[in-house]
């Protein structure tokens, strides 16, 4: 089986791993990494890590890490082979080894033929709508709602016309499996056999993921009838609430402004770009998700959430003020006069008023009590039903300074006494899973110098940040020393590879190992600072040779116990020696 270590390793070398996880994550400087919020786990204090050194990522809370492969992978949800292809194609890297059928394959396989689908359709409903004739009404249609040509072709925007079998007969003709064209939910298989168009008399929004790959559409009715909007259903490539709608065309405005608008619709979508405003996504009527958030937040440092001003949008609202501040997105609320949304409000009034209104947005949490203080219920009742709810919640804030903000600006608002509040809190964060705090921890421990006692960590962080180490420590069988089975692993792989090589490198090490504790392990040496500087090396390893000889000596004397012929010779031989020095 080919293992495309060549190209592999062409990339490792073209592409920067900070710059590619840039993208994706904010990270700032810090030492001689970079760290930012782990977008595979909710966090609100960085402890995802990526070293420019040893090219690699490593989050010291969820644990997820590797290299510049394992993050494209994890990310977009893709084979190691779609990943492969992602990056040599992005870097102009050829791919010199053909693939093998039997490579993983069926799965990435299949995602590939969907997008290919996809893209075939993507382009036939553009088609469609740019014919003079069958795409009239459709283009009447998005001239009414004021969507521009330039908005048209950069969202490729267009039209299924309403025939049963017009895309059908368009990917027949170009040769495509029909069955696969159902599997990417384009078509429907009929009850005698055959299939028939999915979108019938609808303008066709694409959706795309963040590398612009067509993974599913929705369809607009051109008049009132039902639903307003069909969309793809779940598929190999189509998850719902996975992507924000229009990320991947708002991301670079998104983080140059360093805010994101969050409103729900395509349409309210294409018509703040319309009008100017680039920095916006859609939820596409799907309540916000934690992926969602989780996705944005790798741009922004703020979210302003538009909801509309039925009983629905601020339901909405309410239940998305955890999902921030779990992520450690802060957020504010917009909510519309009576009967608007974006896409009329910014066509009615202009863009400027819309401004405004983001302006004077208020943060998510004062909109959330403002909304609860206003519900049914008698005073008392009202503030233990909030307290219940958004305690909880608060409790999570590792930040104290923002904890006690919050804690204050509770009291203050629902009129119970700050003592009170910040007394429950206490009992509540209590009770909080020890794990997260361990989480914590370790993160600690392993990002900064601690004392330097010789432990399976300091001995591996050792090997690992000074190579040169090796070969005194190898003779020395430093192992004996070790009480972890994950350090012990890699100790041993190194040694061997030393011993085999004559020399190693600890790039590359975690191919060696399946296990995901030992790679984790491995991860968090690789990417924390050395322990030891250039002038304690030496004396590290006169250490640990010496804590080696101590443990032997040990182990010697528990054999000889009882065996006084035995224990003769072992003093002799220590005459010889010297003795270590107990
Ligand atoms: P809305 O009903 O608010 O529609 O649904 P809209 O975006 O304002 O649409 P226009 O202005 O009438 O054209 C908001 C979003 O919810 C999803 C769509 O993504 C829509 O943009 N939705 C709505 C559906 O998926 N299916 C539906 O039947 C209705
Ligand atoms: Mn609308």
């Amino acid at each position: 089986m080919p293992n495309h270590q060549s190209t592999k390793e062409q990339i490792k070398r073209t592409a920067d791993i900070v710059q590619v996880i840039g993208q994706f994550v904010q990270l700032k400087k810090a030492g001689k990494n970079f760290m930012g919020l782990c977008p595979f786990h909710a966090e609100k204090a960085p402890s995802f890590t990526v070293s420019p050194d040893r090219q690699m990522f490593h989050c010291f809370g969820c644990k997820k890490g590797g290299d510049i492969f394992a993050f494209w992978m994890a990310y977009h949800g893709l084979s190691f082979l779609e990943a492969l292809k992602d990056l040599a194609e992005r870097y102009h890297i050829p791919i010199t080894e053909a693939f093998s059928p039997s490579e993983e394959k069926k799965k990435s396989r299949l995602r590939e033929t969907l997008l290919k689908i996809n893209e075939m359709a993507a382009l036939y409903f553009q088609r469609t709508l740019s014919d003079a004739e069958t795409g009239n009404p459709a283009a009447d249609y998005l001239k009414k709602r004021a969507i521009s040509k330039e908005i048209i072709s950069e969202f490729r925007l267009g039209y299924a016309p309403d025939k049963w079998d017009g895309l059908t007969h368009y990917l027949e003709g170009h040769k495509i499996e029909l069955e696969k064209a159902g599997q990417a939910g384009l078509i429907i298989p009929k009850k005698g056999g055959g299939y028939y168009d999915r979108f019938r008399g609808r303008v066709m929004f694409p959706i795309f993921d963040l590398r612009g790959h067509v993974i599913g559409f929705g369809g607009r009715v051109l008049d009132t009838s039902l639903p307003k909007y069909l969309n793809t259903p779940e598929t190999p490539v189509f998850h719902k609430g996975e992507f924000p709608y229009g990320l991947h065309a708002s991301f670079k405005a998104i983080r140059q402004k360093g805010l994101v608008v969050i409103v729900e619709g395509y349409m309210d979508l294409l018509a703040l770009r319309r009008h100017g405003l680039d920095e916006v996504v859609a939820t596409l009527g799907t309540a916000l998700t934690a992926e969602h958030v989780r996705k944005v937040k790798g741009y922004t440092k703020e979210a302003v959430v538009v909801f509309d001003s039925d009983e629905a949008g601020k339901d909405a609202a309410l239940r998305s003020l955890p999902l921030f501040l779990n992520e450690g997105l802060p957020a504010r609320a917009v909510v519309l006069p009576d009967g608007h949304d974006p896409d009329s409000f910014v066509n009615a009034e202009g863009l400027p008023k819309f401004l405004a209104l983001l302006r004077d947005a208020s943060s998510m949490f004062d909109f959330f009590l403002d909304q609860k203080l206003k519900e049914k219920g008698s005073g008392i009742e009202r503030k233990v039903r909030i307290l219940k709810e958004i305690l909880p919640v608060l409790s999570q804030l590792r930040n104290a300074a923002q904890r006690s903000l919050y804690a204050g600006r509770l009291s203050e608002r629902i009129g119970i006494k700050e003592e009170v509040v910040l007394s429950e809190l206490k009992e509540i964060k209590k009770n909080l899973s020890s794990g997260a705090l361990e989480r914590d921890l370790t993160g600690r421990l392993t990002a900064s110098k601690v004392e330097k006692k010789i432990g399976d960590f300091q001995l591996l962080n050792l090997l690992v940040h000074h190579p040169e180490a090796a070969t005194r420590l190898k003779d020395a069988d430093c192992g004996t020393l070790l009480s972890d089975a994950a350090a012990l692993k890699i100790v041993e792989v190194i040694f061997e590879k030393y011993r085999r090589e004559g020399r190693f490198s600890p790039e590359n090490l975690e191919e060696n190992f399946d296990n995901e504790e030992v790679r984790t392990c491995l991860r968090e040496v690789m990417v924390a600072d050395s322990i030891y500087s250039d002038q304690e090396v030496k004396q590290a390893i006169q250490e640990i040779e010496e804590k080696a000889r101590q443990k032997r000596f040990a182990d010697s004397v528990r054999e000889v116990k009882g065996d006084p012929e035995a224990l003769n010779r072992l003093l002799q031989k220590l005459k010889e020696q010297g003795p270590p020095n107990l």
